[in-house]
């Protein structure tokens, strides 16, 4: 009997190619990925479950998967699942560290580069009839070369930003908890939090969602940050309080802020931020490249197999559980 795997959101048949004829896949649906239906339904035959960003692993789920022996998480960020109570259940949780990190690093500075010269707004003003002649003066931004740039969270995607800022000139700072042996011979500074976000020019977030980085940008880190400054979020939408941001932006506490999350998400269009010309915001794309998405698929797969074969994860966000 080959063991029932749900994955929550269809993938492409090459990027799952190892799971052919391992399991017996039930899968989710296109539109809104997530616990549909039909997935619910089989929660209690399922013995992993192969997860996107989008669909919540909680103890509701958890409960109903009496059988479960795997969740894997095709993304580095597990914030979607609750990883203590899979922890208390014996259970491991997968992610897949460094497939991204290139993609995310890359996607966080055109964000960084976009804003810095207003890209958004002048292409907009080119289409929409505002480009009469060059202006000497129009659409003035920032400079990189001696700026300061600040990373909050020097993990590896942290680390793969202030390389390629580097190139650019930017001088580089950075703030965790911890500081990191491994950034500062990059030639990152380690500066207290407060320090970072007063004294840089731009600030980048690439730190966990976790009860410690839950709406570490709020109003009060917000109103220490320059007037110039300009905040890059390709982390998780709510490492920053949206309202605080918002009025941030409409009353220029800062610059401006380029996000590939949001909170919530999807933002509805509606939302206020998408009406301010200092916002800029794509959909969460950090990842999505061909190779990035198609080496995240695969890890999970890794790690989907290992745990039904009752082996340790190549990549395992709880190994304790593997502590006799
Ligand atoms: C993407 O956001 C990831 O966590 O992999």
């Amino acid at each position: 009997m080959k063991p029932t795997v749900l994955l929550t959101h269809p993938l492409p048949p090459d990027w799952i190619a190892s799971l052919e004829g391992q399991v017996t896949l039930i899968i989710g649906q296109e539109e809104t990925p997530g616990w549909r239906d039909n997935l619910l339904q089989a929660l209690p035959q399922a013995e992993g479950i192969l997860s996107l960003l989008t669909a919540r692993v909680d103890e509701a789920i958890l409960e109903k998967a009496s059988r479960l022996r795997i969740v894997s998480n095709m993304a580095v960020g597990v914030d979607n699942i609750d990883v203590k109570a899979c922890t208390r259940r014996g259970i491991p949780v997968g992610n897949t560290p460094g497939a991204m990190t290139d993609a995310t690093a890359d996607l966080a500075m055109s964000l960084l580069l976009a804003a810095a010269r207003r890209l958004p707004e002048s292409s907009r003003d080119a289409r929409e009839g505002r480009w009469q002649t060059w202006s000497p003066t129009g659409w003035l931004g920032a400079d990189l070369r001696g700026a300061t740039l600040g990373i909050i969270g020097l993990g590896k995607i942290g680390r793969a930003v202030a390389e390629r800022a580097r190139g650019f000139g930017l001088r580089v700072r950075y703030w965790q908890p911890h500081q990191s042996p491994e950034g500062e011979a990059g030639g990152a500074e380690y500066v207290p939090f407060e320090a970072l976000l007063s004294s840089s020019d731009f600030v980048t977030l690439h730190c966990p969602l976790n009860e410690s980085t839950r709406g570490l940008i709020d109003e009060s880190a917000l109103r220490k940050m320059k007037p110039s400054a300009i905040l890059v979020n390709a982390a998780r939408g709510p490492v920053v309080d949206t309202s605080a941001l918002t009025r941030a932006l409409s009353e220029n506490w800062i610059a401006s802020a380029a996000l590939d999350v949001t909170d919530p998400e999807p933002l509805p269009p509606s939302h206020p931020l998408f009406s301010l010309p200092n916002c800029f915001i794509v959909p969460h794309i950090g990842s999505a490249t061909h190779g990035a998405r198609k080496r995240m698929a695969e890890m999970a797969c890794e790690n989907l197999l290992a745990g039904l074969r009752g082996e340790r994860l190549p990549n395992c966000v709880n190994p304790e559980i593997y502590k006799p």
